[in-house]
């Protein structure tokens, strides 16, 4: 799989190696051209002409190179653009770090004392994610990276608080790396099936803390969720409910989980709509259907990864939705876990389908402090926030505000949407008690709405709609492994 094996280290001064290479040299100059950060007076001055001969002008990205090794470094100047914007500009600056060494063997990045271990975090994960490259179907394997390891040197806070950092952004590469493989396979290989197996993967490499079980079609429906049976009965790839528990605080994997968080993502392996089919434009990317599920399987891998100190469950919904003889008709009626019937108005509403019978599970079968979901739930929430946010769904002050602080810390960004019973309405069924439909009008908050009413009194719950954020496509197709960061983030918040 796609993990970055670089080696990465902090450090709070240049030396000078014993070696005889000495490793690439990057620094950082803002638009005034002016370099930044607390470099050595002979550094200093190669930079400076460099910066001279070039024209270098500073703006966001741009990166200039001194190949003369004189002193033994290759010197690189890189553009941070104007310094109020810092913040937000670790993304593009962590990509053109990459681009800037990965031919090189090692490299010192110099930030000096001008980022914090927050922005320290963001550019270390935007750097790894620029390494990513999903090409097992590939023949012919693109170039080979020579890049092995990358030594940071910050003064802005602490060598602890930056190696914390490193350590949280690593675990949280790794994570995202496996949602992004995950998603990126082909449907007809990541079945299903094949992804109940990434869990169960996942039981097998942290056998002290985590522990795995897949139900099939026929233990659902024993358990009556005729909604999610409703969604996979149409495809011969039998759908699977995937259960990870993770034993970070309660230790012993047989013991009960401690006050669990639970997570449950939306794992729609191919959807072609059902029987209200999708036109035929784009429908490859619905492949990315299962996009909630890679996610919250990145999530809980990096938080095994940093071996987190809480208990967690993760459930993920596993199906494909085809049309077919055996396939769910508009009009069917169908009866949820918990007992609810619910008209299917349409097929292509099948997100909130197989994710209400998964919620019902979660909160039958364990006491979730809070719910998270993740969903690639609608096209209207993509309408809505585009591919920067995504939907924010919440019915809990304290969770809402960690989650929108996660994003804001990580850059990985949320948006907060409404609830309001009014929305609700929309879902009352002539012939049952709930439509999974609302109309066209407010699409994400109507789908939100439907799963709300899968939530037990008293308890705390998120949903996200990641629709416009998991994937991107045209030229640029592929996962995002979002919201990976934003989760681990609230779950690091949640341990301490
Ligand atoms: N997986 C889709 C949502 C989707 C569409 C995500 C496009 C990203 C891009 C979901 O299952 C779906 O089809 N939703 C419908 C709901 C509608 C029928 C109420 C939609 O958004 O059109
Ligand atoms: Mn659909
Ligand atoms: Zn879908």
């Amino acid at each position: 799989m796609s993990v970055s094996t670089l080696n990465l280290s902090v450090s709070d001064k240049l030396s000078p190696k014993k070696t005889k290479a000495q490793p690439h040299l990057v620094v950082f100059a803002d638009s005034d051209a002016k370099i930044l950060g607390n470099l050595d007076s002979g550094h200093l001055d190669r930079a400076n002409a460099l910066i001279k001969a070039s024209g270098f002008k500073g703006s966001v990205g741009e990166s200039v190179t001194d190949y003369g090794i004189d002193d033994g470094h290759v010197i690189s100047v890189i553009g941070t653009g104007s310094l109020d914007k810092l913040a937000g500009q670790m993304p593009k600056l962590g990509k053109a770090t990459f681009n800037t060494i990965k031919n090189s063997k090692s490299a010192v990045v110099a930030w000096g004392d001008v980022i914090c271990q927050k922005h320290f975090g963001q550019f270390v994960n935007a750097l790894l994610h620029a390494e990513y490259r999903f090409e097992p179907y590939k023949s012919k394997k693109g170039d080979k990276i020579a890049l092995s390891a990358v030594e940071f040197i910050n003064t802005q806070d602490t060598k602890a608080d930056y190696e914390n950092a490193l350590a949280i952004a690593t675990a949280t590469h790794i994570g995202q790396s496996l949602a992004r493989d995950v998603a990126n396979d082909a449907p007809n290989i990541m079945t299903p099936a094949e992804l109940a197996k990434v869990a169960e993967k996942l039981g097998k490499d942290y056998k002290d803390v985590v522990s795995v079980s897949v139900l099939g079609e026929k233990e659902m429906k024993k358990l009556g969720m005729g909604c999610f049976l409703a969604v996979s009965q149409g495809s011969d790839n039998e759908g699977k409910l995937a259960i990870i528990e993770y034993h970070g605080k309660s230790g012993k994997k047989k013991s009960k989980l401690k006050d669990p968080i639970a997570l449950v993502g939306k794992g729609i392996t191919f959807d072609t709509g059902g029987i209200s089919l999708k036109p035929s434009a784009g429908m490859d990317e619905m492949k990315y259907d299962m996009g909630g599920a890679a996610a919250m399987l990145g999530t809980i891998k990096a938080v095994c990864e940093a071996r987190l100190p809480l208990d967690m469950v993760v459930v993920l919904a596993c199906a494909e939705n085809m049309p077919s003889g055996k396939a769910t008709r508009p009009s069917d009626i169908v009866t949820a876990m918990n007992g609810m019937s619910v008209e299917i108005l349409n097929t292509d509403a099948e997100g909130r389908l197989v994710l209400c019978d998964a919620l019902c599970y979660v909160q039958d079968n364990y006491k979730p402090r809070t719910i998270i979901d993740a969903a690639t739930l609608t096209g209207a929430c993509v309408i809505a926030l585009g591919g920067v946010r995504s939907g924010l769904y919440c019915n809990d002050e304290d969770t809402l505000f960690a989650l929108e602080e996660a994003g804001e810390y990580t850059g990985d960004l949320v948006w907060q949407m409404p609830l309001d019973d009014a929305y609700d309405e929309q879902l009352k069924s002539t012939f049952a008690d709930v439509q999974n439909i609302g109309g066209r009008e407010g699409g994400s908050i109507t789908a939100a709405c439907f799963l709300q009413r899968f939530i037990k009194e008293g308890q705390a719950w998120a949903h996200l709609d990641i629709a416009g954020t998991a994937w991107s496509g045209g030229d640029n197709k592929g996962a995002s492994g979002r919201p990976v960061p934003m989760l681990m983030r609230y779950l690091v918040g949640q341990a301490d």
